[in-house]
């Protein structure tokens, strides 16, 4: 049976999390609206207050009052590698010592890709792995060229450069989610932008305060990309997500889906917080295999286990490469969506940094583990609405970063 409605999906993670930590820094009271309140974003909130910033939750909005002397604090990241990698920005420039943590997948994933740079800053910061013990540090500034593209990264290193003094330089040759870069002049901070030869420079000044703002955080493309896929392969199925953010840096699965062939209809365009959201309607399409690299790759990289699925009911071989960083997320999602995915029947094969499939291949029936990884819950699941008989174990994880996630399928169903 196909899915059929309109969703109105989550406030996006990568900004609700930017949104409560520079809040938790910024001078006043910020007001954020429609914030994703998923497990992952919580722990940002929970570390902000723990940290000394008031938080008030109403049923309309969060509203944070933030703080400059920076608690003392020993915080659980929880599954969070946002939480985590943003936060040890913040506190190595902080006048106490700070102990970050999280659950054990956290605990695997590396942290030296942040730790690394922070130290060029002045940052004292022990352990590659969490636990994560920062000795707060007069930081100047520096600059930094990222050897990996990533989002993380580039925002620790520009929110430690906050508290720096000087100026603090990020240098990305391929482009990652640029959320920081938009979100801090929302908070009064002069963020300097130039396109050059090798990558993209972003320059800011430090010591600078933040200044409280408001911000309305647009829905996920990362959550709504779940309806996207079960849309365009169900019976008859047509879905609309609405308000979703259409930032470029977001929304690469969507240009592949129209280049496999799919139906993509966006209507309703608008800018919200200095974003641009969009109406996004999927329909039931046959699809054409594709291959996926390079520079495309940040900009789906958590949509790959959607893709992969996808592939399976393609025509042709796709061919996923350049995305090894797909290896160290909250699981290793090379082994963990090839496994699952061969378990109902796909043929599907692991590569260093990817994954081979050969499709159209019908999906069988089979019991099948999310192993505790949020979005391989949410892809089995939607393979599940195409064979019944999949059965997912372990879907509390959707609480992630999709609690509602359950509710908004079943009103698709009916
Ligand atoms: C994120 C960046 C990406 C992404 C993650 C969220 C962010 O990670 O996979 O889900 O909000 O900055 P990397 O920075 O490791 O690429």
């Amino acid at each position: 049976m196909g899915l059929r409605g309109t969703v109105k999906v989550p406030g996006d993670k990568s900004m609700t999390h930017r949104a409560f930590l520079m809040g938790g820094i910024a001078e006043g009271t910020t007001v954020i609206t429609n914030a994703l309140m998923g497990a992952d974003c919580l722990a940002s909130l929970a570390a902000v207050e723990a940290i000394g910033a008031r938080v008030e939750r109403t049923e309309q909005d969060i509203q944070i009052t933030g703080t400059d002397q920076l608690k003392a604090a020993t915080i659980d990241c929880g599954n969070s590698g946002t939480t985590i990698r943003l936060l040890s920005g913040i506190l190595a420039g902080g006048q106490e010592t700070y102990t970050l943590t999280g659950d054990a997948s956290l605990q695997k994933r590396p942290m030296d890709r942040v730790t690394v740079p922070l130290t060029t800053l002045g940052a004292t910061i022990e352990g590659n792995y969490a636990p994560l013990t920062i000795h707060g540090q007069h930081l100047v500034g520096t600059s930094y060229t990222l050897p990996v593209a990533s989002a993380q990264v580039k925002s620790a290193v520009l929110l430690a450069g906050l508290f720096a003094t000087g100026e603090t330089t990020v240098i990305e040759p391929v482009l990652s989610r640029d959320h920081t870069e938009r979100m801090l002049p929302k908070f009064g901070v002069e963020v300097t932008i130039q396109e050059q030869e090798h990558g993209r420079q972003i320059r800011l000044q430090g010591p600078a305060r933040l200044q409280a703002t408001t911000i309305d955080i647009p829905g996920d493309p990362s959550s709504a990309a779940f309806w996207w896929t079960a849309a365009t392969l169900g019976q008859d199925s047509s879905i609309t997500t609405e308000h979703v953010l259409m930032n470029p840096t977001r929304i690469g699965f969507l240009q592949v889906l129209r280049q496999m062939g799919a139906s993509v209809e966006i209507s309703n365009r608008q800018e919200t917080a200095g974003e641009e959201t969009a109406d996004v309607t999927l329909a039931t399409t046959s699809l054409q295999a594709v291959t996926i690299e390079g520079e495309q790759i940040p900009s789906l990289i958590d949509e790959i286990p959607l893709l992969a699925l996808l592939a399976t009911q393609a025509d042709g071989r796709t061919i996923i490469r350049d995305a090894a960083e797909l290896r160290v997320k909250e699981t290793d999602r090379i082994e963990t969506v090839v496994t699952t995915l061969r378990q109902i029947g796909a043929t599907i094969e692991a590569t260093e940094d990817g994954m081979i499939i050969d499709g159209p291949t019908p999906l069988t029936g089979a019991t099948v583990d999310s192993a505790g990884d949020h979005r391989l819950a949410m892809m089995l699941t939607i393979a599940s609405t195409l064979q019944p008989e999949i059965q997912v174990l372990g879907n509390e994880v959707v609480e992630v970063s999709y609690p509602t996630f359950y509710d908004d399928l079943k009103t698709l169903q009916q």
